[in-house]
């Protein structure tokens, strides 16, 4: 028997494959879209490994998972997001529009509009509340791309609908802390605020208004602009000098309604009694028009700038019921994946192989190929991961391949083996080899794997 393996070795390593070095010709090759990019097959189980943590946290809080349309109205965004917000004022990717008359539809540059979409239209609102939902997907924003700034990112998203309670509000911190903690990210920071509801926040509006014409002349050109449209935006300015006309500013705080304080106070509290750190941040008020009461934000502390953010959400209360739907209470947050990644990387944040112990298919000879593919049913069927490569005419190549991918075994099937009903069984690491049947050779394998 050993004498024989050793033939079949002689018999078939003598082939030499060549595989020249290939130069891409560069005038020919097409590159990605600006600001979208390749998520590469070594990154994957650190993608992998981050959606888990998220999946794993919302669905031990009672989350369930939903998919939307990445295309939908531009009006469901105008009307949620806000006209005047960045997003949607400047950064919506639309849709060509194919008949004049057609209605105006984008790529998504968020979540949180279509869930409550979604939420309405299929009447999910007859459910028990709160109705808790989970989401992944690509966003898309016409931004300026930079680090950790793309044009189609990653988001994981969470929306509770149906629940005002302040502790709801700090559940979902609680599982936000959990999950970028568990992910391994360290220095992580927690910012909330409050912005009021609709009956506080014009009153406040107001009084920021007044206060910032008093110092047009020092506030940068876009906060001038912010000024008329969307002041609130204007506390999140980076611009230094807007910073400093910041100090004086009346803050959202000051001029909550009893309501919005109360439950303010209750936030602040549960996250006191829970142990999460968290930084009072009476600046924030976060890029879109929906927000009501609570906003937050996580950041890892050693980063720096607008694109810091980690994730961000908050409430939005009113949102529901300005769609048509019944008056529903409603909060949620949502991850930049792309960003998390990024931080993992910069932080050195290693994620556990997992290795999959494999068999490398090898044959030679098209009576060999057929038999290989039925083989390759069989370990499938027994939960076996297979590497094959039926284009390499060499046995040499193929087992250099399943030396590549890690596997433990070859299967080799020959001319011979074809004729014999046989196949030979080679352990790659120390290149020994015993001939089997095909009818006990699946047993052999699976306990040579330990399965
Ligand atoms: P957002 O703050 O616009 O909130 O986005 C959430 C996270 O997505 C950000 O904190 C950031 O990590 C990531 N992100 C945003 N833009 C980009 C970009 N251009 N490139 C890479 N990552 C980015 C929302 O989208 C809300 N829908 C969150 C929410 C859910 N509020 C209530 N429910």
């Amino acid at each position: 028997m050993a004498d024989e393996a050793k033939k079949v070795v002689k018999r078939t390593f003598g082939v030499r494959e060549e595989e020249p070095e290939f130069i891409p010709n560069k005038s020919m090759v097409l590159q990605a879209v600006r600001g979208t990019r390749d998520i590469l097959p070594k990154v994957q189980q650190k993608w992998s490994f981050v959606e888990g943590k998220f999946e794993q946290y919302a669905k031990l809080a009672g989350f369930d998972k939903i998919e939307i349309p990445i295309l939908e109205r531009e009006e469901l965004y105008v009307r949620s997001t806000g006209k005047d917000t960045d997003i949607v004022s400047k950064e919506m990717f639309k849709i060509e529009k194919r008949e004049a008359d057609a209605e105006s539809i984008v790529l998504r540059p968020e979540g949180t509009p279509g869930i409550v979409r979604a939420f309405i239209e299929n009447g999910l609102y007859t459910q028990p509340m709160p109705v808790k939902l989970f989401y992944f997907g690509s966003m898309f924003r016409y931004d300026r791309p930079q680090a950790g700034r793309f044009r189609e990112f990653k988001q994981f998203g969470l929306e509770v609908l149906g629940d005002a309670d302040a502790a709801a509000d700090v559940e979902l911190i609680s599982m936000v802390w959990k999950i970028y903690n568990e992910i391994g990210l360290k220095n992580l920071a927690i910012s909330i605020n409050s912005i009021g509801c609709k009956t506080c926040r014009p009153a406040y509006t107001k009084g920021l208004v007044e206060y910032l014409t008093q110092y047009k002349k020092e506030l940068c050109p876009d906060c001038i602009e912010r000024t008329k449209r969307n002041p609130l935006r204007v506390l999140d300015c980076k611009v230094e000098a807007c910073q400093s006309v910041l100090k004086g500013a009346p803050q959202t705080t000051e001029m909550m309604c009893a309501d919005c304080k109360k439950h303010f106070e209750e936030v602040q509290k549960y996250l006191n009694e829970l142990g999460i750190p968290f930084e009072l941040n009476r600046n924030l008020v976060r890029g879109l028009d929906y927000y009501s009461r609570t906003v937050f934000e996580i950041a890892a502390k050693d980063s720096e700038g607008a694109q810091s953010a980690l994730g961000g959400g908050g409430r939005y209360d009113e949102m529901i019921e300005s769609f048509g739907g019944p008056k529903t209470a409603a909060l949620g947050f949502a991850g930049g994946i792309d960003r998390i990644i990024h931080k993992m990387v910069e932080q050195k944040i290693e994620t556990e192989e997992v290795e999959q112990d494999s068999v490398c298919i090898v044959q030679l000879g098209d009576i060999a190929k057929t038999i290989c593919l039925q083989i390759q049913q069989e370990l499938w069927e027994a939960g076996i991961h297979t590497v094959t490569a039926f284009g390499k005419p060499s046995i040499k190549a193929q087992l250099k391949l399943g030396n590549k991918k890690g596997s433990k075994y070859a299967i080799i099937v020959g001319q011979r083996e074809a004729i014999d009903n046989s196949v030979i069984i080679r352990n790659m690491k120390e290149g020994v080899q015993e001939t089997a049947s095909r009818k006990t050779y699946l047993a052999k394998i699976k306990k040579n794997l330990g399965l």
